[in-house]
């Protein structure tokens, strides 16, 4: 956690740029596993956090915009909860460490909202996205589960997701030391990979070192010789000679912010010429973006600068023909990397994406949007110093997919179709690093580099 000024400051910055009304931010609570007392590990709300900083479960806090009066609301924990938990601080503590003047038991919170509802006071809350907050939030604001979306407030959200954009330098180190997370998290996934080993044994050693240096991992790790599946959770493969294994990994730092990379390696340690060839396009086409990457572009001539080049490459490969634009145009890009070139970073793995374009639409907002130009719509995105984001091109052979284009006549002359059948069983490749825009251009995090050219990589695979 930060010190309160920065949680105070953080809550002042947010009351300005509402102007009105009560700010209702609910902390996450403990989520049943298979039975109540045994619970997932426990996760806060990231807005929570970078308002109030506690990751505890079952808090909320409130902000009453106009006479700046600040509320953490939770229950003390009680002689019988600490016989199970050890001896706890007390509501008053954790508002104290925070900044916040005030502290209510959870019942007052009922209370205080339905005032402020029955004085015709604008109640601003976020779309909820957890089950159990869905269900707290409709009791507590009167308002049908299935309604509350449709009422969130879209003040907040911008106002959220602008601040929350824009790091602060205590966020950027903290970044920093997320990525050290990582790079034990690649480095041991490459040095523990060999022919034989199963993916199950690779992915605990990294999860394994999430815990190690981190409070776990910031998404369930991806790792498997099948990278053409994008979010492939399954690790049941045995490691096999001549295939490459696709890691995409990150820790989450005990301070909350996270780590997001992705390499891909031979599982016997040295990449085939045909390997080898793909892997370099995809390497360009990450330093292409990178070298991009400076303030005040758009997302969009960022994700350019990556696709260019993975086009370029492929023409190169005689796996695309023609111009560059009339592949682009033609889809082509989409068929060999069906996803965007980045994410926002921070508190979440995706940062703000629990109130951005990937969990619903923003086209009754379009000019809003337009104008917040911030990552929760990426077509609008004007990155600015701060702004953390991530760096993930990659080429992928999906055979389904390679098969709707056929069929659908997508592509005709663009795509070597016939070419493109000695790569039907090649997997994908994707590389990953989190990046962030500078005042004066962008540089990566982290004090150095988890392997990625082709000589580094074959350096470190297998030598545990
Ligand atoms: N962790 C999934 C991604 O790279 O976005
Ligand atoms: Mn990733
Ligand atoms: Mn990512």
């Amino acid at each position: 956690m930060f010190t309160a000024d920065i949680y105070s400051a953080r809550r002042a910055e947010l009351r300005r740029r509402i102007g009105k009304g009560i700010i209702l931010l609910p902390g996450n609570v403990e989520s049943p596993f298979n039975y109540p007392n045994n619970t997932f590990h426990f996760r806060q709300d990231s807005t929570f956090m970078y308002f109030f900083g506690h990751s505890v479960p079952a808090l909320a806090g409130v902000i009453d915009v106009e006479s700046g009066e600040e509320t953490l609301y939770g229950d003390d924990f009680t002689v019988e909860d600490i016989i199970w938990m050890g001896p706890q601080p007390t509501i008053r503590n954790f508002a104290d460490e925070v900044g916040v003047a005030q502290s209510k038991p959870m019942a007052k919170l009922q209370e205080d909202v339905r005032r402020a509802i029955s004085l015709g006071r604008e109640v601003h809350y976020l779309p909820p996205y957890r089950g159990e907050t869905i269900l707290m939030m409709s009791d507590l604001l009167g308002i049908q589960p299935s309604m509350l979306h449709a009422r969130k407030s879209w003040d907040l959200l911008f106002a959220v997701a602008q601040m929350c954009e824009c790091k602060g330098a205590e966020e950027i180190a903290a970044l920093e030391e997320a990525f050290e997370i990582g790079y034990q998290m690649h480095t041991a996934a490459m040095r523990n990979t060999r022919v034989g080993r199963t993916e199950h044994e690779v992915a605990g050693i990294v999860d394994g070192m999430a815990l190690r240096y981190g409070t776990g991992v910031s998404f369930t790790t991806i790792l498997s010789q099948h990278g053409e599946v994008l979010h492939n959770h399954d690790h049941s493969g045995t490691m096999q000679d001549g295939r490459l294994l696709l890691c995409d990994a990150g820790g989450e730092h005990l301070n909350g912010y996270v780590s997001d990379h992705t390499r891909t390696f031979p599982v016997n340690g040295k990449f085939t010429q045909k390997q080898k060839d793909i892997y370099n396009i995809v390497l360009a086409a990450h330093d292409a973006a990178a070298a991009a990457l400076r303030p005040n572009m758009m997302y969009t001539e960022y994700s350019d600068a990556a696709f260019r080049t993975l086009i370029e490459g492929l023409k190169a490969l005689d796996l695309v023909r023609g111009s560059v634009d009339d592949a682009i145009a033609a889809g082509a890009a989409y068929l060999f990397m069906p996803h965007g070139l980045g994410h926002g970073i921070g508190l979440d793995v995706h940062d703000c994406e629990n109130i951005g374009e990937r969990s619903f639409s923003f086209a009754e907002v379009e000019e809003r949007a337009k104008e917040a130009a911030c990552c929760i719509t990426r077509a609008w995105w004007r990155l600015q110093p701060g702004t953390v984001l991530s760096n993930e091109p990659g080429i992928y052979f999906v055979p389904d997919l390679i098969d709707k284009y056929k069929a659908e006549g997508k592509c005709q002359g663009i795509v070597n179709y016939d070419k493109l059948e000695e790569y039907r069983d090649f997997g994908g490749i994707r590389l990953e690093d989190d990046m962030i825009v500078t005042e004066t251009g962008s540089k990566q995090i982290g004090s150095k580099q988890i392997p990625i050219t082709v000589e580094d990589v074959e350096a470190m695979v297998g030598q545990e």
